[in-house]
């Protein structure tokens, strides 16, 4: 008879143990992630729990920013340890230079570097879990986060003027969504929906198309030849287009003239590169001229706007347009 009762406490079990989790001073039951040196946790360990932002992240630059073949090239396979900080770092939580961390190296920049804060970890908004939490911290928030080591760009950030109301990096780089943070049992069945922060660190995602515009302007066909000027504005992208201090970073605004099959008969293009001072800044229109010649067949002018890197493997279109005309 009382054998049937074993189970008794199994069915209380899960319950038990959210009322204890719930009392914050018994909360650590994982001492070991926030260790640091060579016991630090692996990203993919709190992947078992946030498992959403986990695969974000791995997808992210940040991830990559260890094993990319152009940060391998250039630091002359690893041997300039001083570039470390910023790509392999322990945590950002210092008041000085950003130092690198010594293990899971090809983590690049990874979860601890940035939630790690003396023996916590620390995030934006109130919370309470397995693993000790310095809660509801406003750095989160901040642009100065990003600024620890996208350092030129945040200087550019803090002083553009966007009337009183400035979007932070994280407003346009990590999408807000709303889902659990945890996918992992027993605490998914505990934990509820909330407002959380897609980890992609990108600009692939951004669903607004208004931040870059292109238009044509002034467009005339005669005499044999089709000439006019494109206009280029960054409207709403609070740094310069490309921006950055590292690393290949080109942006090349092509214009093609079709025929009527749409095939491209004449292009041009222009690149925009930092190092140049050819970057399209914040509130900067820039008009490029265009003139093609040999224009029986005409369809139309198009012209598109796509960030390249060295290895033309993450080619992205940040902007486009087409002029059409009864020819
Ligand atoms: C065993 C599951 C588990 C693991 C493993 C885990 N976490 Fe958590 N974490 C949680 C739970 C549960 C919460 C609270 C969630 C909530 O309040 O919705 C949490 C909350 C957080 C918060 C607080 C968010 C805020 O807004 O303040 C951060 C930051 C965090 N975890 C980072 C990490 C990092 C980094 C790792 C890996 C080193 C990790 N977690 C590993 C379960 C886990
Ligand atoms: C610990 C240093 C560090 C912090 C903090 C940091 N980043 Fe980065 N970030 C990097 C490094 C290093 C790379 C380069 C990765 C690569 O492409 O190999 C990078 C790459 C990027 C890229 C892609 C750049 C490109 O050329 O495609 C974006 C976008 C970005 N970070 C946004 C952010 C945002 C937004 C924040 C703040 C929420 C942030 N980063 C915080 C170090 C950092
Ligand atoms: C480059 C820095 C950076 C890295 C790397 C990073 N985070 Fe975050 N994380 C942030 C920032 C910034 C926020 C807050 C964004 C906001 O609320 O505006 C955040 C928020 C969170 C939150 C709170 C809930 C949410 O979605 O806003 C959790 C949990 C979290 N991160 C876990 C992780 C885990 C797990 C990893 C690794 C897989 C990771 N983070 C990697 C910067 C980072
Ligand atoms: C209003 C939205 C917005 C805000 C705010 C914003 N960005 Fe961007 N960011 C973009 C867009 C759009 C792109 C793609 C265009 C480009 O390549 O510059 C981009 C590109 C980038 C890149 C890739 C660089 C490159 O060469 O293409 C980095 C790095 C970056 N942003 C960092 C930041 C940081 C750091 C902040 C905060 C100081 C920030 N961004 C604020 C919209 C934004
Ligand atoms: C202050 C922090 C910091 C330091 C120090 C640093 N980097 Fe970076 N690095 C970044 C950031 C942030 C990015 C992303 C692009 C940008 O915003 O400049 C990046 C991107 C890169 C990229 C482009 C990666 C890709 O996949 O396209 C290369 C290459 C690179 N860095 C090389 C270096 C070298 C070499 C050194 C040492 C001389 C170095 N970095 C030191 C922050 C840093």
């Amino acid at each position: 008879m009382f054998y049937k009762s074993v189970k008794f406490p199994k069915v209380y079990t899960s319950t038990f143990f959210v009322i204890w989790c719930f009392l914050p001073v018994s909360c650590v039951i994982y001492p070991e992630l926030v260790e640091k040196g060579v016991n630090s946790p692996k990203s993919e360990r709190c992947g078992d729990c946030h498992r959403d932002i986990y695969y974000e992240w791995k997808e992210s630059p940040h991830a990559r920013s260890f094993t990319s073949t152009a940060f391998k090239e250039e630091t002359n396979e690893y041997q300039f340890t001083f570039c470390l900080g910023c790509h392999v770092p322990e945590t950002i939580f210092t008041d000085n230079k950003v130092e690198s961390r010594k293990i899971n190296v090809t983590e690049g920049v990874n979860c601890n570097s940035c939630h790690l804060n003396d023996c916590k970890l620390s995030g934006p908004t109130s919370a309470y879990g397995p693993h000790p939490i310095s809660e509801k911290d406003p750095f989160y928030k901040t642009s100065e986060l990003c600024g620890k080591c996208h350092i030129s760009t945040f200087k550019v950030w803090q002083e553009s003027d966007v009337a009183g109301y400035k979007k932070t990096c994280q407003d346009c780089h990590m999408p807000a969504v709303q889902r659990k943070l945890i996918q992992d049992d027993p605490w998914q069945k505990i934990y509820p929906k909330r407002e959380g922060k897609q980890h992609v660190f990108s600009y692939q995602n951004l669903k607004d198309k208004t931040l870059l515009v292109m238009s044509f302007v002034k467009v005339t066909h005669s005499e044999g030849k089709i000439e006019g000027i494109l206009e280029v504005e960054n409207i709403g992208v609070p740094h310069s287009v490309p921006t950055g201090d590292y690393g290949y970073r080109e942006v090349i605004v092509t214009i093609e003239m079709q025929d009527k099959t749409g095939c491209v008969i004449n292009s041009q293009k222009k690149s925009l590169f930092v190092e140049m001072n050819t970057a399209l800044k914040y509130k900067e229109k820039m008009t490029i001229p265009f003139c093609f010649y040999g224009n029986e067949d005409v369809g139309a002018v198009k012209a598109n706007m796509i960030r390249t890197s060295l290895y033309k493997d993450t080619n992205v279109l940040l902007a486009e347009t087409i002029y059409k005309s009864s020819w």
